[in-house]
């Protein structure tokens, strides 16, 4: 009955854990997955998470069912994070928002909209990109193209043809951007480039579609919203998709959010009924715990403050590992250049290793990296960084 059925033969991202937790070698190490490791090696729990945790077991909250779009507490912390809590889109409730089972899941939430509503729209996403936007947006079937953006001869944005590639296309498409820390190549544009980006939007009626997965990574909380709040100051129409994995460290407990920027109140109004009908009719509401956790710290200024903390530290460790490797590895390998590990941004750096290189690095080393060469920076720690460094010199000899 099911011989028919279409072998999955995994994802490139997760199927690579899946690997590392087989390999049964002491000095693997996991650069692949985009998963924050503390300097021991571990995935933290952040105080102030610790903190509202204790709260929770100690009230012993009943497991209720929470509303299709989630708690409105959970859903006004999106809306502060993402635009800035003074932001007149927010004030006039022009923004319709909703909890989604992580960033993925404020994707295909997304994704299914556009589709039942605009259902012509084409959607671009960034030559390379995450594979799973693909994935996800063709899933719900929408055609999914790539627009120019990595250079691999420069380490760079081609920003030229960038620009050429969004002036032809047909008002409405869907542009798929990553405000900051861009997955996988590290490389954002500047906030000029992003004002010159956000220009060609609005003359050709484009719609972006912005996926914020790390914010708090690359400069602060704030700043690296910086595409996003550019583009509603501008008036634009926008999609944005959140998700706490990464900054609040909650991988597990699938929290995110999406919020679609509308130009009335009314039809944010709209809009907002029909993601809750898509929700609905997907899995009708969202867990509570996360949501809960998220809630908490993000509405009480004390944790606030705390968590901002907290996820400065993630980063600088993060940057700092940046700068040992190029150290270690431009010492060892003079003649070529390391500087655009100190030059990426967030927790990926595309390395320029080839898949022959990034197998060996497995095979041999324990060590593993996305086969496109892309690194999760977060991976390294003072234990193994000169094991690593010793590996890619070795494969890149
Ligand atoms: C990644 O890019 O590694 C993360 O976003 C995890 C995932 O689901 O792929």
């Amino acid at each position: 009955m099911f011989q028919n059925v279409k072998y999955y033969p995994g994802d490139p991202i997760l199927g690579l854990m899946e690997q590392y937790k087989q390999d049964s070698r002491s000095q693997k190490v996991n650069l692949g997955v985009g998963v924050y490791y503390d300097d021991t090696g571990h995935v933290p729990v952040l105080e102030c998470v610790k903190t509202v945790e204790s709260q929770m077991v100690e009230k012993h909250l009943p497991h209720e069912y929470l509303p299709m779009e989630g708690f409105p507490g959970y859903r006004q912390a999106c809306q502060k994070l993402l635009f800035g809590s003074e932001h007149e889109a927010i004030k006039t409730n022009r923004i319709a928002t909703i909890a989604s089972l992580g960033g993925s899941g404020a994707l295909r939430i997304g994704a299914e909209f556009i589709h039942q509503w605009f259902p012509q729209a084409k959607t671009y996403v960034s030559d390379p990109t995450w594979g799973n936007h693909i994935s996800i947006f063709e899933g719900a079937g929408i055609e999914v193209h790539k627009y120019p953006y990595y250079d691999p001869e420069t380490i760079g944005i081609k920003f030229t043809e960038l620009k050429q590639f969004f002036l032809q296309l047909e008002a409405g498409s869907i542009i798929l951007l990553h405000p900051c820390c861009h997955n996988p190549t590290g490389i954002d544009p500047t906030h000029q480039q992003w004002d010159e980006i956000l220009d060609i939007i609005q003359q050709k009626q484009l719609i972006p579609f912005m996926d914020i997965a790390y914010q708090g990574f690359g400069d602060d909380i704030d700043t690296d919203t910086y595409a996003i709040r550019k583009a509603v100051d501008m008036g634009l129409c926008i999609y944005v998709s959140n998700s706490f994995s990464k900054n609040l460290s909650m991988y597990g407990e699938r929290v995110g959010g999406l919020s679609i920027v509308c130009p009335t109140a009314e039809e944010a109004r709209l809009v907002q009924s029909q993601l809750k009908f898509t929700i609905r009719r997907l899995y009708s509401n969202p867990p509570a715990y996360g949501g809960n956790v998220v809630d908490r710290v993000m509405n009480n200024s004390q944790l606030f403050q705390q968590w901002e903390q907290e996820v400065y530290i993630m980063r600088d460790r993060i940057r700092a590992m940046r700068s040992r490797l190029y150290e270690v590895l431009q010492a060892k390998i003079p003649e070529r250049d390391f500087s655009y590990f100190i030059k990426q941004r967030g927790m990926f750096s595309f390395t320029g290793l080839s898949p022959q290189q990034v197998n060996r690095l497995k095979k041999e080393f324990g060590v593993y990296l996305v086969e496109n060469g892309r690194m999760c920076m977060a991976g390294l720690n003072t234990s193994n960084i000169e094991y690593v460094a010793n590996a890619m010199a070795e494969v890149l000899k």
